[in-house]
């Protein structure tokens, strides 16, 4: 179905080398990319888990594809298996490979094969800290970060923790894809504004693929 917001054509803007933003790519397919999310949701519910500091994330997260990233007190780990229920997580939604794919294409990765999507759910004052995306065994494909509801600041900076971040404002349907020299560079989330986004509610999402297999 065509999203009724969908009233703008995509375009996109360099971000850094091997880095761009792909504004609204993701909104024409909006609605169906939502109600995807709540399929896997109803396999495996957003839960707020532990860092091995002990800290409990302020991001819900959940999973889908044959691999699915968490943590816990013991350490950070791709599993097959929602540590959660011992179940697979759900497959991949056809709508995500495909955004995915297209998003990594205009990227210039023409072969982007993810087999792991991590959903955040972010609520107001939810933030995720400075960090690098470090525990795929392969380095060689992208990242592609979709983003879905109410809006955010996203910081991208470089290879080292203190370098100069450059702040991006992200809203709905927009895609941010890094890779070849960016791919190890430090990226945040500025703790979210309340809002009400008119058809997502008072959330973020957030839709991270990778290939965490070689
Ligand atoms: C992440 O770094 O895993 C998520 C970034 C975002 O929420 O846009
Ligand atoms: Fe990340």
């Amino acid at each position: 179905m065509l999203d009724l917001f969908a009233d703008e054509t995509p375009w996109s803007e360099p971000l850094a080398p091997g880095a761009v933003v792909l504004r609204r790519l993701a909104r024409e397919n909006g609605t169906t990319l939502l109600a995807a999310i709540d399929r896997v949701a109803a396999v495996s519910p957003f839960r707020q888990m532990v860092t091995p500091g002990g800290y409990t994330m302020s991001v819900a997260m959940t999973n889908c594809g044959p691999l699915g990233w968490s943590t816990d007190r013991h350490g950070y780990c791709y599993s097959p298996v929602d540590p959660l229920s011992g179940n697979l997580w759900a497959p991949m939604p056809d709508c995500f490979l495909a955004l995915a794919q297209d998003a990594a294409n205009r990227a210039g990765y023409p072969h982007f094969h993810p087999d792991a999507c991590l959903i955040n759910r972010y609520q107001p004052g939810a933030k995720l800290s400075l960090h690098q995306d470090k525990d795929e065994a392969c380095l060689d494909a992208p990242i592609v970060s979709v983003s879905l509801g109410l809006p955010a600041t996203f910081q991208f900076g470089g290879l080292t923790r203190s370098a100069p971040l450059q702040k991006i404002y992200l809203e709905h349907g927009d895609v941010v894809v890094w890779g070849g020299e960016s791919r190890l560079f430090y990226h945040a989330i500025l703790p979210l504004k309340a809002g009400n986004h008119p058809q997502v509610g008072p959330w973020r999402y957030n839709l991270t693929f990778r290939r965490a297999a070689q």
